[in-house]
């Protein structure tokens, strides 16, 4: 069986990838990553601060992070906030199992050791309620998530949702839904639900800020007007994604 990795930091590769690219992707050796991890962006993305990745994520274009760790997350999409601090991701481990401790399923834990030689691991779906493994997190476009947020591998957080400060999240978000506390909870929708559906419709987040210069987005009333009219004209904004982890 495959070994489980958990995120734990590696020495920064030194950058791949041609210096356009570089140059597309701002402060990469932010960037540190597990040896089997594929980070792929597609520009122009900005690591602000440390983020770790422990897995496969692809990041969309217009996004920031600020600092955190993501681990099974299998894509951001694009124009998100990720602040300091965050969890996204991060495994569980099993709780109905003798032990919590993973040494139960994973052979590379403590397989280094002499005392943990010919120990034969459980498989992770082997326990009285199946796998306790769940599927990566996927999170779409223009998400904002509040520094310190933990989000539980599984758990998929659709386009325009806002994740407050601290926030520790189980479940999905549906789209223009802030979401907040301990689990996390609705605290309310960001728009009525024609809006929203429009929104998702206009998908904006296709665009670059050059071709939506001069929409008021501080008056989604207005912006929504504008968008109507220009988008039909727009084409899609397509960046040659770059893996930047070797
Ligand atoms: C959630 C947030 C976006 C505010 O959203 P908002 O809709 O304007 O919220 P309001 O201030 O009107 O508060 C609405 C309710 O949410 C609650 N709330 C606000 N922030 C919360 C948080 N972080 N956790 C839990 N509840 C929170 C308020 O207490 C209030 O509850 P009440 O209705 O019971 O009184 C903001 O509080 C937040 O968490 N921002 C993240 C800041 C951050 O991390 N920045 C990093 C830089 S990228």
């Amino acid at each position: 069986m495959e070994p489980v990795e958990e995120p734990v930091a590696e020495p920064v590769v030194e950058p791949v990838g041609t210096a356009e690219v570089q140059e597309q992707v701002r402060n990469r050796r932010a960037l540190r990553h597990k040896r089997s991890s594929r980070v792929e962006v597609e520009p122009p993305v900005w690591f602000m601060g440390q983020v770790v990745s422990a897995m496969s994520t692809r990041i969309g274009a217009f996004t920031y992070l600020v600092g955190g760790v993501v681990d099974d997350c299998s894509s951001i999409g694009r124009y998100c906030s990720i602040a300091a601090g965050v969890r996204i991701g991060e495994a569980d481990h099993p709780v109905d199992w003798l032990g919590t401790s993973p040494f139960q399923y994973d052979g590379t834990r403590f397989g280094w050791h002499p005392t943990a030689e010919s120990y034969q691991v459980s498989a992770i779906d082997s326990g009285p309620s199946g796998s306790f493994w769940r599927d990566p997190v996927v999170i779409g476009n223009d998400v904002w998530i509040g520094a310190g947020a933990v989000v539980r591998r599984g758990v998929t957080i659709h386009d325009g949702a806002i994740v407050a400060a601290g926030a520790v999240v189980v479940g999905d978000v549906a789209p223009y839904t802030i979401v907040g506390g301990v689990p996390a909870k609705p605290i309310r929708r960001r728009f009525d639900d024609a809006t929203i559906a429009e929104l998702l419709e206009l998908r904006w987040w296709r665009f670059t800020p050059q071709q939506l210069d001069g929409i008021a987005f501080h008056d989604p009333a207005r912006a929504l007007v504008q968008l109507r009219e220009r988008v039909p004209s727009l084409e899609p904004y397509e960046a040659d994604t770059t893996v930047l982890t070797g």
